[in-house]
């Protein structure tokens, strides 16, 4: 089936990247869905910002950025994604509610339609045992910041259909990302090697190894890491890393990967990095 109507489901700093990139470069109308006015407007204006500064540089005309913003559609309301040709859910990284979703969205959605999510980490068989298409259930896993990534996970669930994973890969190029394939195993390729390490760097820090800015440091300049595991956990978000390692934990009960009992306190006290201004390190002061 022919793409031309793309449904995203959350439209937070993952969602609102997908949108983006599904409307510029992909050129495809969007569906961007939250469960409130007030967060589908700051994804809005994060995609609007983010034009913003291709037009300053030029790579875009104010023209044209009106015109991918005219192609993207608010919503608050999942039964609009039933005009939706494909659907990706990037909503927050929680099993029971990932499950609801999928649900409702099996409910509502052309038969056809292959639905897709963003999850970290949850099992993609899983989600698909919630639906009644799990041929057409799989993992569509991008980075942050989406605009800038390359990369997009593609990830099998143990029914999805080879034409699901086709479709999938041909939309990963379309909006401009280099898909590569991976099985369903906790936490991926990606996060199964990158979690343990932002874990391990919390547990430095906890044990007084070295202080936030000299982990960080030495990752980045010793590694060539385009930021430290600290700063990137900012990036991601606190809360979601904590969730990963959760998933890696109970996935293979293995206690290699235990979280940092340090990461849970950063979470439990709301510290769960940029997106609240402050997280290992203090954003309200810049
Ligand atoms: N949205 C859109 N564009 C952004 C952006 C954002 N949030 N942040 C930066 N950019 C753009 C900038 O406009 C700039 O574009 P140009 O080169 O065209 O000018 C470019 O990215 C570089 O930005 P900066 O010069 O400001 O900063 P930088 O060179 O330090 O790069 C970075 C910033 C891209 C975030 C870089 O530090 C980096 O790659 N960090 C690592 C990110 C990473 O590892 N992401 C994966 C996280 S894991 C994940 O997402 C999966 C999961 O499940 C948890």
């Amino acid at each position: 089936m022919a793409v031309k109507t793309f449904g995203v489901v959350g439209a937070g700093q993952m969602g609102n990247g997908i949108a983006q990139v599904a409307a510029y470069p992909g050129g495809l109308n969007v569906i961007m869905n939250d469960i409130a006015d007030q967060f589908v407007d700051r994804g809005f204006d994060t995609i609007s910002k983010n034009l913003d500064r291709l037009v300053a540089k030029e790579k875009l005309t104010a023209d044209q950025k009106a015109e991918i913003l005219s192609r993207i559609k608010k919503s608050t309301n999942l039964e609009d994604m039933k005009d939706a040709d494909f659907v990706v859910e990037a909503a927050v990284e929680r099993e029971d509610l990932k499950l609801g979703i999928f649900k409702k969205l099996d409910e509502v959605c052309k038969p056809d339609v292959v639905l897709a999510t963003n999850t970290s980490s949850i099992p993609i068989t899983r989600i698909a045992g919630a639906t009644k298409r799990a041929d057409k259930i799989i993992g569509m896993h991008f980075m942050n910041p989406v605009p800038v990534m390359r990369l997009v996970e593609i990830i099998r669930g143990l029914a999805t259909s080879q034409a699901t994973y086709d479709l999938t890969e041909s939309l990963s190029k379309q909006f401009g990302k280099v898909p590569v394939e991976c099985n369903d195993f906790p936490g991926f390729i990606s996060n199964r090697i990158l979690m343990p390490m932002i874990n391990e760097a919390f547990c430095a820090l906890m044990e007084g190894v070295g202080t936030p800015k000299a982990i960080d440091d030495i990752m980045m300049l010793g590694m060539n890491h385009p930021m430290g595991p600290l700063a990137l956990a900012d990036l991601i978000g606190l809360d979601t890393c904590w969730a990963i390692m959760d998933v890696l934990y109970k996935g293979f009960g293995d206690s290699k990967y235990r979280p940092s009992p340090l990461l849970k306190k950063y979470v439990d006290a709301g510290w769960v990095g940029r997106k609240v201004g402050r997280g290992v390190y203090d954003y309200t002061k810049k």
